[in-house]
């Protein structure tokens, strides 16, 4: 089994970055800025957007937080979008997901200006990905394309199963997957909470992307030998013996499942590093094309 080792090239990404800033700032010419909005107290959101300040700082660019309480009104949470989308100094921005339930989450990503839609969740971004023209595409779906595209798995006119259909993760990647393209021109089918042949699925597939949020629920006997398993899962799961009372578990059983699959992300260590890698490859665009 080979590792698809998120972890180093999402380092080798960030390299390349911090070298981009470096040329930028020889230039005399300010570093990318990216800001986030968070709502809320949500401790995975809180534990993410962390990650994704501290690579800033990793690279070099600048970040800000913009944090509110979860009672936060949905007009205001719009007015900050506003601010941010005509403030000249930032290049790209997130709100982090997900919102409190009075919030419509969709009338809020339709606010930001595409140009700084940096997790590419706007629908002029959504719409341009989707017809294979250049836009941002959400970060965790272009870490697993990079990913691929790394490893060189041969994904042309293989079967790829993705499991969920989130907005963020199972859709977008599902599209990226069908595409025309070396490391896509798949044959892509889409499983969710209501499919009904999911183990006849997931044994015929070359190819199984599991963004499912079930811990451990894909095992050995569920694929076919040598296939390649992308593992988006990260649950919270208790255990007592750790400092902070949980430990992280993907969707993928990885004990069973590297004794039969060519290819295997890892939990922590796979996707996610590759998420926060894009989201500053995406806020490097977002700047550069602000420059030109
Ligand atoms: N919540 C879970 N993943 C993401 C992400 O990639 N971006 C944002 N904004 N929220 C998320």
């Amino acid at each position: 089994m080979i590792l698809l080792d998120g972890k180093k090239i999402s380092e080798e990404i960030k390299n390349e970055i911090k070298f981009s800033v470096e040329k930028l700032i020889v230039n005399r010419q300010r570093p990318p800025h990216l800001a986030a909005i968070l709502v809320g107290e949500d401790g995975a959101s809180l534990t993410y957007i962390g990650s994704k300040i501290r690579s800033c700082d990793q690279v070099g660019f600048k970040s800000s937080l913009f944090r509110y309480s979860s009672d936060i009104s949905e007009i205001d949470l719009i007015k900050k979008i506003n601010d941010l989308n005509l403030d000249s100094e930032i290049d790209g921005f997130i709100v982090q997901l997900p919102l409190p339930s009075h919030i419509d989450e969709h009338r809020v990503l339709l606010s930001i200006n595409p140009k700084k839609d940096v997790d590419g969740f706007h629908p002029t971004n959504f719409g341009k990905m989707a017809l294979g023209l250049k836009s941002f595409v959400p970060a965790t779906p272009y870490g697993i394309m990079k990913l691929i595209e790394k490893y060189d798995i041969q994904t042309e006119g293989k079967s790829c199963l993705v499991v969920g259909r989130s907005n963020i993760v199972g859709r977008p990647i599902s599209i990226l997957m069908s595409l025309r393209g070396k490391y896509a021109n798949s044959t892509v089918t889409i499983a969710h909470s209501k499919s009904k042949n999911l183990l006849e699925l997931t044994s015929k597939a070359d190819i199984v992307i599991m963004a499912l949020g079930i811990p451990e629920f894909l095992k050995s006997d569920m694929i076919q030998k040598g296939s390649t398993v992308i593992d988006v899962g990260i649950t919270r799961v208790e255990d007592k013996s750790k400092k902070n009372g949980y430990t992280i578990k993907g969707d993928v059983d990885f004990k069973s499942v590297s004794k039969k699959a060519k290819y295997l992300t890892p939990v922590p260590g796979g996707v996610g590093p590759m998420t926060i890698a894009m989201l500053l490859q995406n806020t490097l665009d977002a700047r550069l094309l602000n420059s030109s």
